[in-house]
């Protein structure tokens, strides 16, 4: 590629910052899109993040994504926040526009773009969803459904006083929205009766443990939609028994895709053809 004083600077932070797949997807995304731009993974400790966010401003940067752990110290140090993101607490995409940062959260709405589709034409004021854990990517992902505005949040985690709280944050914003129930299997029976999706968003069956699930096999219903936000490996336990079960079934490489989709389009203005992003970051898998 060519690479002038005029190219568009974009990066991925965090730290560590090698695992990450977004290079892969948006400098795939500039080439097909014919965009003067590159994007870099920089690593960056959280002692230095102040350093770093002075050395981009004087830079050519367009903007720049945000992982694992800055999501929320970065807040500090932009000029203003979208509500949503302000909201949840974490800012995972920055626009740099006009001498201004600012911060924005595709993570909960990259879920939904990605359930979208998979869900038809079902109207979302009639959807329930579990949701199973309650760290980072759930708080993302569960606002951003409030705020979407389905009929309601259900959230169990392990240590259930994560779960009420969330729930609470929830319901002060989008009253009604929300609730939390014990991860213990009489409860998760009581509701699952009328939940249309299940979403893993613990960390239980990642590569290093791909046996275990959150969920009993004989929890799952025929025909609801099973979302595992792990991606690797792509099919986890619990999708295998949810397609077992006949659940329709989904992981988490989708909602890493829309993410990314979406902060490139609030990058560029365009919304890029996702079936090119999906095979950028399946390429980057390999
Ligand atoms: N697809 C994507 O784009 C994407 C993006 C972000 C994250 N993710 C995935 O989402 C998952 C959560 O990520 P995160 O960043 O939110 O992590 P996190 O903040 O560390 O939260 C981990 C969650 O897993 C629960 N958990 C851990 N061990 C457990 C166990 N043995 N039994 C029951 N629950 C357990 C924790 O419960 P406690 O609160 O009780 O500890 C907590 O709710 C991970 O699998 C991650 O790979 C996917």
């Amino acid at each position: 590629m060519n690479i002038t004083a005029n190219t568009k600077l974009y990066a991925v932070i965090g730290d560590p910052i090698a695992q990450s797949l977004s290079p892969q997807l948006h400098n795939g995304l500039f080439k097909e899109n014919q965009i003067d731009a590159i994007y870099l993974p920089v690593g960056v400790k959280s002692e230095d993040l102040e350093k770093l966010m002075a050395g981009f401003r004087l830079l050519n940067f367009g903007g720049f994504n945000i992982t694992k752990p800055h999501k929320m110290d970065i807040m500090k140090y932009l000029d203003e926040i979208d509500p949503l993101a302000r909201k949840i607490g974490a800012v995972n995409t920055v626009v740099c526009q006009e001498g201004k940062m600012i911060g924005y959260n595709t993570d909960g709405f990259g879920f939904i773009k990605s359930i979208e589709k998979k869900l038809g034409d079902i109207q979302k004021e009639n959807l329930s969803i579990l949701i199973l854990g309650c760290g980072g990517a759930v708080k993302s992902v569960a606002m951003a459904l409030a705020d979407w505005g389905v009929h309601e949040v259900i959230i169990t985690n392990r240590t259930l006083e994560k779960a009420v709280d969330l729930a609470g944050q929830i319901n002060e914003t989008w009253l009604g929205k929300a609730r939390a129930i014990p991860m213990e299997e009489s409860s998760l029976r009581d509701v699952i009766e009328n939940v249309s999706v299940i979403v893993n968003g613990t960390s239980l069956g990642m590569a290093d443990h791909p046996e275990r699930t959150p969920l009993a096999k004989t929890l799952i219903k025929k025909g609801i939609l099973v979302y595992d936000m792990i991606y690797s490996p792509p099919k986890t336990q619990l999708l295998k028994d949810a397609q077992d079960a006949g659940a329709l079934i989904e992981n988490g490489l989708e909602m890493l895709l829309y993410q990314g989709l979406l902060a490139f389009e609030l990058w560029t203005g365009i919304f890029p053809n996702p079936e090119q992003g999906k095979a950028l970051l399946i390429k980057g898998m390999e």
